[in-house]
């Protein structure tokens, strides 16, 4: 069976793709860094699937850990998570983040050259639809940013068109991602932020843990049903199912293919934190606040390319999302 080569796959995504990779009998090794992340979820992959894998600490910016990851192991294909991925602080670090994630990822497009391997699928984000498209969002709608961390998505994506281009034999999926949140089923593994959470459902956890006293609410004077912002909330294991299903179709066919990973469907904040009341039976106390920069109102996929191409669509509903989400949550009130 084939073997996948995941970086960043301690992370909140890549551990659960890990999960379903070697679900679905690939063979998988893992690079991460763990600037963001725990080695224990390794351990955390082998217990839920019962399969061992590969770890590397390896970082990106150093093509002799690469190389030798490549010399040690046949990689049939990478799938590709490892980057710094915070809005607020890729405008303060723009440096940081350029030279990460794109020397980084460029760093690691020609070691997969100088070792034959062509298959890739790529960890990119709904954020590439900046601020000028209009919700649902199509694959062939044109691709911007606001901030430096958009930036980076929008230019490699821009990278592997170009090396499909130049090179037929490659073939890349980047997966944009929606608002992946949730967790595996048995509480093992999920998301762990360090510090303290920028995005909306590590926050509200944190809330209903008694960790931070209560939730802002950025805006509620949005142009939406109920003032407050909309997304496209999708379960992380769907999402993570996505990736296996990407991944065969990349084996299968050539070229770059863009394609949202998405429920189709919007959820207010107000909406996502009366589901997480219900999830954890307690109270989340929250407080209007002003809009927060860069935020738009609202969100959501046209999912149907991933349905014709791949198969796949979501299943998860908004409530088993945080009902899965606590469960982590209280299985780890101190993170992995
Ligand atoms: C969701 C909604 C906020 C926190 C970001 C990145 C995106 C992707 C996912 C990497 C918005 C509101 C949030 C809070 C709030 N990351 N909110 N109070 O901004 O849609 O997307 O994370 O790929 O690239 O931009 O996610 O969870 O931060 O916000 O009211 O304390 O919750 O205004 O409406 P976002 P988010």
């Amino acid at each position: 069976m084939n073997n996948i080569l995941v970086t960043g796959g301690t992370g909140f995504i890549g551990s659960h793709t890990c999960v379903e990779l070697l679900e679905a009998g690939y063979n998988v090794i893992v690079m991460d860094n763990l600037s963001n992340s725990k080695e224990e979820s390794i351990n955390r992959i082998k217990t839920i699937t019962g399969r061992d894998l590969k770890f590397y600490k390896a970082d990106m910016l150093n093509i002799s850990e690469m190389e030798q990851i490549f010399e040690e192991n046949q990689i049939d294909a990478v799938i590709h998570f490892a980057g710094l991925k915070a809005v607020g602080e890729s405008v303060a670090k723009p440096v940081e983040y350029y030279n990460n994630n794109i020397t980084g990822t460029l760093n690691l497009i020609d070691v997969m050259r100088r070792h034959s391997c062509s298959t890739f699928v790529f960890s990119s984000s709904a954020t590439v639809y900046g601020v000028t498209n209009k919700a649902p969002y199509t694959e062939d709608m044109p691709t911007s940013a606001t901030n430096p961390y958009g930036y980076t998505k929008v230019m490699i994506e821009q990278i592997l068109r170009d090396v499909c281009v130049a090179d037929p034999s490659w073939s890349v999926v980047a997966l944009r991602y929606f608002n992946p949140i949730g967790a595996h089923h048995s509480g093992l593994i999920g998301e762990n932020p360090n510090g303290i959470p920028n995005n909306l459902i590590p926050y509200i956890a944190q809330v209903a843990l008694g960790k931070l006293e209560k939730l802002s609410v950025y805006g509620n004077d949005y142009p939406t049903p109920d003032g407050t912002g909309v997304r496209d909330y999708i379960h992380v294991a769907d999402l993570a199912k996505g990736h296996v299903y990407a991944l065969r179709y990349a084996f299968e066919h050539k070229n770059f293919e863009p394609v949202n990973l998405g429920t189709g469907k919007g959820s207010s904040v107000l909406e996502i934190v009366n589901a997480y009341e219900k999830a954890c039976s307690k109270e989340i106390k929250r407080a209007f606040a002003p809009r927060r920069a860069g935020d738009i109102a609202v969100s959501f996929a046209d999912a149907s390319k991933a349905k014709k191409l791949f198969g796949w669509q979501a299943q998860s509903t908004v409530e088993q999302m945080c009902e899965d989400s606590w469960n982590f949550t209280i299985k780890n009130p101190e993170g992995l």
